[in-house]
Parts: structure tokens; sequence; C-alpha cells
């Protein structure tokens, strides 16, 4: 069953040109610049965008290709950038532990396989908070071998953005520590660098959602009136069997692959929303909002299709005889500046956590502080050890004071592996650490 002609055309967003005929390579250019976009109508607002569009371009390929991307950074400050959640090489990885920031005017050429599907992202990783905020952020898709066509796919990249009444970006460089502490949200929610914008859909025909949180610092916590989602998977790829869920929960930098149906009457809109999930700081005391709206058109003409009972097999880390590592999330305040940590030490004065390559490790994150942080892994999926099923995850949300038990097992890609809070403004302010992994 098509969707009505051009069903997403308000919200859809350009795909990179693979610029490399052969099948097995997907070769792309991405070029950092500010660009000036309408985001609240009448008003023009400059953006840092990836070959003018923010988000940037989503690049697509099929699990086990090699992706070659040319950055060319003309931008007036230095950037990189980073694969959120791909087990790159570590000198791929895009941060400034693993290479030189590019200079403005500069340029760099990342290559590297893609060994997993599922949905990932890519950012700078140099002053991440501000260049996140200004809008350097995009989606990659990675494919999988004989994926079931499950609905009509619609990747929606999700973030915020801080604007001034005359539309322009709040500099993010100008944040007040306090401010950073909470964690600043924006002021204009964002599916795919838009606000609300419409998507038509048929009734009773399901979506298939590839869900991004790009924002810096807000979670989202999406409901599609009382239709049921059917998460297929998250960061890494599809879960072990489909798993019905009232509401998806993002914290910044994860991702969700989700089915939804929409119900009702040709002619209704419904409301994909948002509603406020309480990371801390007040931040649950959030009116609803609209994300996305989905005018129903046409009636289905066919059953929907059927949803495999088992999507993969996923063996489980064996945690057997595992050595534990403790990473502590931890704050402080110095003559009343918030100061934020692992196991004390703020990114500066970091000591590295070192594990061996194919040994197992259980990474205990306890999260000492009063608010919820997204921990987030470079380089390796880790598992829930007390997750009810078996997913791979590289982001994941620590609540206040609680512990998780994650399971690691390394391969061999030795070197300096950061982590850290996904809420960038936590990162900035110094809760941000160091894996390092060794070749046995
Ligand atoms: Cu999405 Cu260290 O990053
Ligand atoms: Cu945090």
């Amino acid at each position: 069953m098509p969707e009505p002609e051009g069903w997403a055309s308000d919200v859809a967003l350009p795909e990179a040109r693979d610029e490399d005929p052969s099948p097995g390579v997907v070769e792309v250019t991405l070029t950092a610049a500010p660009h000036t976009m309408s985001i609240v109508e009448g008003v023009s607002t400059e953006v840092w965008a990836y070959n003018g569009s923010m988000p940037g371009p989503t690049i697509r390929a099929k699990v086990g290709d090699t992706l070659v991307v040319h950055f060319i950074n003309q931008l007036p400050v230095e950037s990189t950038i980073h694969w959120h959640g791909v087990r790159v090489p570590n000198a791929m990885d895009g941060t400034s532990m693993t290479q030189t920031p590019v200079p403005p005017g500069g340029s760099f050429d990342y290559t590297f396989p893609l060994p997993d599907a599922g949905t990932y992202w890519y950012h700078p990783h140099v002053s991440s908070m501000a260049q996140v905020s200004r809008g350097l952020y995009g989606a990659l898709v990675v494919e999988g071998e004989g994926e079931p066509q499950l609905g009509h796919e619609l990747v929606m990249v999700l973030s915020d953005v801080l604007l001034n009444d005359d539309g322009s970006i709040n500099p993010p460089e100008e944040e007040p520590n306090l401010e950073a502490y909470f964690g600043r949200e924006g002021n204009h929610l964002l599916v795919n660098g838009r606000e609300a914008p419409e998507i038509r859909a048929v009734p009773g025909v399901p979506l298939r959602l590839r869900l991004i949180n790009a924002a810096t610092a807000r979670y989202f916590q999406m409901r599609l009136g009382d239709d049921t989602f059917t998460r297929l998977g998250g960061d890494g790829g599809f879960i072990e069997h489909p798993l019905k869920e009232p509401a998806i929960l993002l914290a910044t930098g994860e991702r969700a692959d989700a089915l939804v149906t929409p119900h009702g009457e040709p002619g209704e809109t419904l409301d994909l929303g948002w509603t406020a999930y309480d990371r801390g700081y007040g931040t649950g005391l959030q009116e609803p909002r609209t994300l996305l709206r989905v005018a129903l058109e046409g009636r289905a003409d066919r059953p929907a299709p059927i949803v495999p009972s088992s999507l993969r097999a996923l063996p489980r880390i064996d945690t057997m005889g595992a050595g534990e590592d403790l990473i502590q999330l931890t704050e402080s305040f110095e003559t009343g500046m918030a100061v934020l940590s692992i196991n004390g030490h703020p990114f500066s004065e970091t000591v590295p956590i070192e594990v061996m390559a194919g040994s197992p490790r259980i990474l205990r994150v306890e999260n000492t502080t009063k608010a919820d942080h997204a921990f987030h892994l470079h380089g390796f999926f880790f598992q829930h050890i007390s997750a009810p099923f078996v997913e791979d995850k590289d982001t994941i949300n620590v609540p206040a004071q609680q512990t998780l038990s994650l399971a690691l097992l390394p391969d061999d890609r030795p070197g300096g592996w950061m982590f850290h809070c996904h809420i960038l403004d936590h990162a900035e302010l110094g809760m941000m650490g160091m894996l390092m992994v060794m070749s046995p």
C-alpha cells in the first residue's frame, strides 16, 4: 500500500550523493559551513550546516559497505566528525584525541567499513556542545541484509534550538555555568530541522520511524495518541524480538527503530507529541508539544505486513569471570561553579580505564548525582545486564542515584576511546573519561 504522493516531502531530508558507483563503497562529501535558513516563519537564522542542510544529508549504506567521507571545513572554527555508534577504527573516531582537528579551510578523509546494521548519526567532536547547538548533525542509516519491509520509512532527526526573538541562535559559547549544569534546552523543538512539520499517511498502514535524538540536552518522550509503538531496534540495530511500547523515550544521543500504525478516519490529523520526562532540574514540568502532524487520507487496501516474532539472533555477552570497572558520575562545586566529573576527575585529569580486547568486562556506571545522565561509550556496544531482553547499545540513560551494570566485550580495535554524558553541556563541564583498549 503506497503512501500518498509526496507524503513526507514537508519533512524528508536530502540524502548524501554516492560519488563512487562501485558496489560496496559509499563515497560522500560533507562540507560544514554557515548557512541561512528559516526555522520560524518570517525570520532567518544563521545555522552551521553540512552541505547547506540542517540536519545534514542522510548517509545511507548497506552493512559491510566501506564509507568514505571527504570532510571539508568551511566553518570559522576547527572541527571534526564523530560517527556516533559506529565501530570504527580508533583513528577514524573523529575526536580531538584521535586526530588533529581540521582547521578552517582544511579537510580530512574518513574511511571505514560499516560492520553493523542500524541507525547511527554524525556530529563534530570538538566544542561539541556549541557546534551541535548550531546545527551540525546528521543521520547515518546502515541497512541490514534482507531486512523485511515492515512500513514506510521516515528518518527523524530530533533536536531543539535556542532562538532569540530576532531568529539568531543564542550563542552557546556564552552559556552560563549554572545553565550548563542544568543542561540548557532549546525553545523550538525540531524534526529534521522543522517545527511541527506534517506528513500524510494512510490509516492502518504502518510507518517505520528511525528516531535519533540529536539534541544537546533535551530528552524526547513521544506518543502518537493511543497507538502503540512496536520497537524493532535501537542504537545497534535490531533487538531480538519486537517490543510493544506505549511511548518511546530517547536520552540525548540515543536512537530507536520503531513501527507505528496511525489509526483514525481520513481527514483527521494526529499528533506525534513530545511529553516531558523528568531528568532532573524541573525538566518534568514542561507542557506537551507537537513534534509531527500526521494527516490521514485514503484507506488501507490490504492488511499490514506481519512483524516477525524473531528479528535477529543476538547473543548475550557472557560475563562469567569478567572483571569490573567502576565509573562514577560525579559532581562538585568549586567557588560556586559546577564541575562534573568521572570518579571525581574532570576530563582534564582523566584516569583511563584499561581493558583488554577479547576479555569481557562489566562497567558499573553509578550515578551519584540528583539528575539523570546519558552515558555514551565510543566505538563499542554494551549490553545492559538487567534489561529484560538483549540489546546492543552505545548510549543509555542512567537515572539519578542509580547504578547500571553494562556488559562489554571489546573487539580488537586498540586505542583510547572516550565515554561521556551525552548531555553535551555536561561533557563540556568535565563528565567525560577514557577507556583504553589494549591488544592482547
Ligand atoms: Cu555522540 Cu562522544 O559522542
Ligand atoms: Cu549529564
